[in-house]
């Protein structure tokens, strides 16, 4: 079964790019850039990956994306996930990055931006693999330095297609972020955000009709509400769900507890992510098997979520 999930043509709508980076590469930025870790190995600091809820990952997530510091970094970054998706047949993919988590460690933007611009199009010359980036803001920090990341990012416009939220989503509501994304879709951008993941309901409601997004990002608590529900039926609105993720974050007690095959049975365009494969893991493919493992996904239903993937897309 894995070999036939492998091969089926597969888009991947949620990856945060810091997110891909494993402990190896880990260990070798480290190296380069000679920045003392605080872990002896790779088994060491693979150990550190159990998490209780989203806020202890995120913690671990940002203390590594640490090592990144140069445009070389992030290519390479970049260019590993690249890789991974080649051999999973992702034909298109559309990452995140959160320019905050580099910046305010006084990386420019022009350095972060540029060599994940460089790696995504050698994947599309020498891969074949098309991409849109997707710059995302991170939730936890203010209304005014999303607004001073989105002026940073104007002069590279055309590098993106749309604007995202993530980081801590509890007591971060997308309300807090609507005139930044009224702004940035003045400029043309598209928008999505991380809802429903530990955040209640409303929070989806209101990245729907504040934020106007096209995709809602996790969504999975979307289930607790009704009239929600059929809203995502009735528009035909994507999420983009991790089940790796959601179980090692706890968003899901265990795998057999999740519900993206109720919800894609009952009509939402469900697709299959992997959010950040190097702490949770897998990559799609591993995502997809999670399913057939643990709640019996069909092929139909496989070849169903693989095309909702496709038809996601926004660039
Ligand atoms: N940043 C990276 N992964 C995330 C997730 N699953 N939720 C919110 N922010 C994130
Ligand atoms: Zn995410």
């Amino acid at each position: 079964m894995y070999n036939w999930l492998n091969a089926l043509p597969k888009a991947e709508l949620h990856l945060h790019l810091e997110g891909s980076l494993e402990p190896e590469l880990l260990f070798a930025l480290a190296e380069r850039n000679r920045i003392a870790l605080p872990w002896d190995d790779v088994e060491n600091l693979r150990k550190a990956y159990a998490f209780n809820n989203l806020q202890e990952f995120l913690d671990l997530y940002y203390q590594g994306a640490d090592v990144l510091r140069t445009e070389q970094d992030f290519y390479d970054l970049t260019w590993a996930y690249l890789q991974k998706c080649k051999a999973q047949n992702v034909i298109h993919v559309e990452p995140f990055f959160d320019p905050q988590t580099h910046t305010d460690r006084g990386i420019p933007f022009a350095v972060v931006l540029n060599g994940i611009t460089q790696a995504l199009q050698d994947g599309q010359r020498q891969l074949g693999i098309s991409h849109g980036l997707i710059l995302s803001f991170l939730r936890h920090l203010s209304e005014e330095a999303a607004f001073d990341t989105l002026e940073q990012a104007m002069p590279f416009r055309d590098s993106f297609i749309a604007v995202g939220l993530d980081s801590s989503e509890l007591g971060h509501p997308p309300s807090k972020f609507e005139r930044v994304f009224a702004k940035a879709r003045s400029e043309g951008l598209l928008a999505v955000a991380h809802a429903g993941e530990e955040g209640p309901p409303e929070y989806i409601w209101q990245a729907l009709d504040l934020l106007k997004v096209s995709r809602i990002d996790h969504g999975v608590r979307a289930a607790e509400d009704p009239r929600l529900m059929q809203r995502l039926i009735d528009e035909q609105i994507p999420l983009t769900v991790c089940p790796l993720s959601n179980t090692k974050l706890c968003v899901f007690d265990d795998m057999r507890q999740h519900n993206i095959l109720q919800m894609l049975e009952q009509g939402v365009k469900v697709t299959v992510n992997s959010d950040d494969p190097a702490y949770f893991g897998g990559y799609v493919t591993e995502n997809f098997m999670a399913l057939y493992d643990s709640l019996g996904m069909t092929r139909e239903q496989a070849q169903h979520l693989a095309q909702n993937s496709l038809d996601a897309r926004l660039a």
